[in-house]
């Protein structure tokens, strides 16, 4: 099952009232979603998902708790469009929690695991019309080589992106466990058993096939424009380059403006609307670190609309 990472600590940090409006952007398998909804007993919890298990779960989960939520079926890019289509123009905490969860993983069908051998999938929305599969098979040398460069951080993009491309003339690239044989060959022996290669490149086609990064910029910035004064929005990333955009886009918001700063007087109109809560990422305790390997690589950052 889903172990929810950071779990008290974005809960808290989304500084919910009695009658708050609150959206879960990433429903998943409702740990967050639950402890939201326990504290808003005269409030409404909008979430989102687009992956069928999460959803079918998480209704029934969260309708033991109350009945003042609504579940979303779609991918959060739309989500200021879904919610204003519900007459919801203003809300008061915004959570996001990245990426996969657990029984995604772990479900071999799906192909986001370099452990177990699928059909290259990895669409979170079964709709999609790009998989993995589509990718390393038709994408050029050079495209595959900076997406594994650019989401992969690898320092192997290259003779990865070479092989895939003299292995597919003689045979399409149907499985992940084949996949993860060209990268291993690619790749040398010492590297190899630092850590398994395969991790950079399988995320870097999800983060591919899902336009992760995209989606996850545009949101950030419907999410700004959502928020009433004192509204909260929490993001946990899983990896640097998540990191990067939601640090970049709050510190950015956050920042006075340069033609005032270091006057004595600033006017109210040029101070910036929003505030760092964590001025540094949030990390998972020891104790958490030590039940939840997913914990290691996640961070938790929050800010607040304050005018
Ligand atoms: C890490 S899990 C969330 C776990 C959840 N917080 C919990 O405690 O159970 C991330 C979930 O977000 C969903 N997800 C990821 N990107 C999404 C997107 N762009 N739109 C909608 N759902 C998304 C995934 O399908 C997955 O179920």
């Amino acid at each position: 099952m889903h172990e929810s990472v950071l779990l008290n600590e974005t809960v808290e940090s989304l500084n919910l009232k009695d009658d708050s409006i609150a959206v879960d952007m990433t429903l998943g398998f409702a740990g967050h979603s639950s402890q939201i909804l326990k504290r808003i007993k005269n409030g409404f919890l909008f979430a989102f998902d687009q992956d069928e298990e999460a959803l079918t779960y998480s209704r029934e989960k969260l309708s033991k708790v109350s009945n003042n939520f609504q579940i979303i079926d779609s991918n959060f890019v739309y989500a200021k469009e879904k919610l204003k289509e519900l007459g919801i123009d203003k809300v008061d905490a915004i959570l996001y929690d990245l990426g996969v969860s657990s029984p995604q993983l772990d479900e071999d069908y799906r192909g986001f695991s370099y452990r177990f051998d699928a059909p290259l999938d990895m669409r979170m929305d079964q709709d999609n019309k790009v998989t993995a599969k589509l990718i390393v098979n038709s994408y050029s040398y050079e495209k595959l080589k900076e997406i594994f460069k650019k989401y992969g951080e690898s320092r192997f993009a290259s003779s990865i992106a070479k092989n895939i491309v003299k292995y597919r003339e003689t045979k399409e690239i149907d499985k992940t466990l084949e996949l993860v044989e060209i990268i291993k060959s690619s790749v040398p022996y010492k590297e190899r058993i630092k850590k398994h290669p395969a991790k950079q490149i399988f995320q870097a086609l999800r983060i591919e096939v899902n336009n992760e990064l995209d989606v996850l910029e545009k949101s950030l910035d419907d999410s700004l424009s959502m928020l009433n004064v004192g509204g909260r929005i929490a993001v946990i990333t899983f990896h640097s380059l998540e990191d990067k955009i939601v640090k970049h886009k709050f510190n950015k918001v956050c920042e006075i403006d340069p033609l005032v700063k270091g006057l004595p007087n600033i006017p109210e109109d040029k101070l910036p609307d929003f505030k760092l809560i964590t001025k540094k990422g949030i990390k998972a305790s020891d104790e958490e670190l030590a039940n939840n390997n997913r914990a290691h690589s996640a961070t938790l950052r929050v800010i607040e609309k304050i005018k």
